[in-house]
């Protein structure tokens, strides 16, 4: 595969949030501005899960995508805060479901106020989200926004349909990712291509960068939460296997894994559980699945890297791929 001329990009990831620092402080004084209510509860575990911070990545996306369409309004900070009160409330109901207890470094909402609080205040997020979204009245937005949240709650079910089965194969596995995460990057990108008034075929190749980007960036958080520390990561490591998660690190060892190792794989996944975590390390690090899943989320970046291309070249666009490289290299 050939390498594109941008991939040698003179950005690090403190330089594309230099390039983005501007817009990014708009959206965070509209995080803060727009979450409040007079319901207490709402605004402690809103603060709790806001303050912890997180790298604000799919709005970073969002504002370089629209900039890099040439758009020079305000409203992508509107949008941008859309996006990531969609994922904050995703991160709400998915530490419930994935009975998650470190977030961001801190206490999960789940773990501090219990689930119930914890689904509806993101039920809360959500809707203001999409209060937020009608305020710009265009109805190619709403539309975008509305499947994008509809196919992430699809696949968090799919997700749940797969707990405890090992024979999840990766293109199930790829099908869940899509669905789960990668629709929400996808949709980053589009929505500032849609905002800059690009043509289609631009608009399109900014919703393949995002989806790309968004495969990548999760299959790099399932390499993680093996090979990563809590202090580093702020999650736990080993909720996916403690969960009985297929992701596809297991999904590569069970491929080249010994009887014994694959026997210890499948009891995991089948009964969740960590006492066997030594043998699945070691079975992960032998079958070489780890390189092969950092392989698998390069070839992702790579075809991120490739749609930028039917971009105009500019200073956002030089961001949009470092961050494809970002997604697969980071540590957090
Ligand atoms: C976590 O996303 C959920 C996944 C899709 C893996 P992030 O890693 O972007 O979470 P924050 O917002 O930075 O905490
Ligand atoms: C991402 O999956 C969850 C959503 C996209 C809602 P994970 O379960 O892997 O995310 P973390 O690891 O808890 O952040
Ligand atoms: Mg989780
Ligand atoms: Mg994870």
């Amino acid at each position: 595969m050939s390498v594109p001329a941008d991939a040698a990009h003179p950005f690090d990831f403190a330089a594309v949030r230099e390039l983005a620092a501007n817009d990014m402080a708009a959206v965070d004084a509209l995080i803060r501005h727009r979450l409040s209510s007079d319901v207490v509860l709402i605004n402690q575990i809103a603060e709790h899960i806001i303050g912890g911070g997180g790298k604000r990545l799919r709005p970073m996306l969002h504002v370089l995508a629209a900039r890099a369409a040439g758009y020079r309004g305000e409203d992508h900070a509107k949008l941008a805060a859309v996006i990531e009160f969609i994922h904050t409330s995703t991160l709400l109901h998915d530490d419930v479901v994935d009975e998650s207890d470190l977030r961001r470094g801190r206490s999960t909402a789940n773990a501090v106020w219990g689930n119930a609080a914890s689904v509806l205040v993101g039920d809360f997020l959500y809707s203001r989200a999409f209060q937020l979204m009608v305020e710009l009245d265009q109805m190619p937005i709403m539309r975008i926004l509305a499947d994008t949240t509809n196919t992430i709650a699809a696949g968090e079910v799919m997700q749940l349909l797969n707990i405890g089965n090992a024979d999840v194969n990766e293109q199930t596995y790829l099908q869940t990712i899509e669905r789960k995460t990668a629709v929400l990057f996808a949709a980053a990108t589009e929505l500032g291509g849609v905002l800059g008034g690009l043509p289609d075929d631009q608009v399109k190749a900014l919703r393949t960068y995002g989806m790309e980007l968004g495969y990548a960036f999760q299959i790099a958080d399932d390499l993680l939460d093996y090979i990563s520390d809590a202090d580093t990561l702020g999650k736990n490591i080993g909720d996916d296997l403690a969960e009985g998660k297929p992701t596809l690190p297991l999904i590569f060892a069970l491929e080249k894994a010994s009887p014994d190792q694959s026997a210890a794989i499948r009891q995991a996944i089948e009964h969740g559980g960590l006492e066997h975590m030594d043998t699945i390390l070691a079975a992960i690090r032998e079958s070489g699945a780890l390189e092969r899943t950092s392989g698998a989320a390069q070839a992702h970046a790579q075809r991120a890297h490739e749609a930028l291309l039917a971009l105009a070249d500019s200073p956002q666009r030089q961001a949009l791929a470092a961050l494809a490289d970002y997604a697969v290299e980071r540590t957090f």
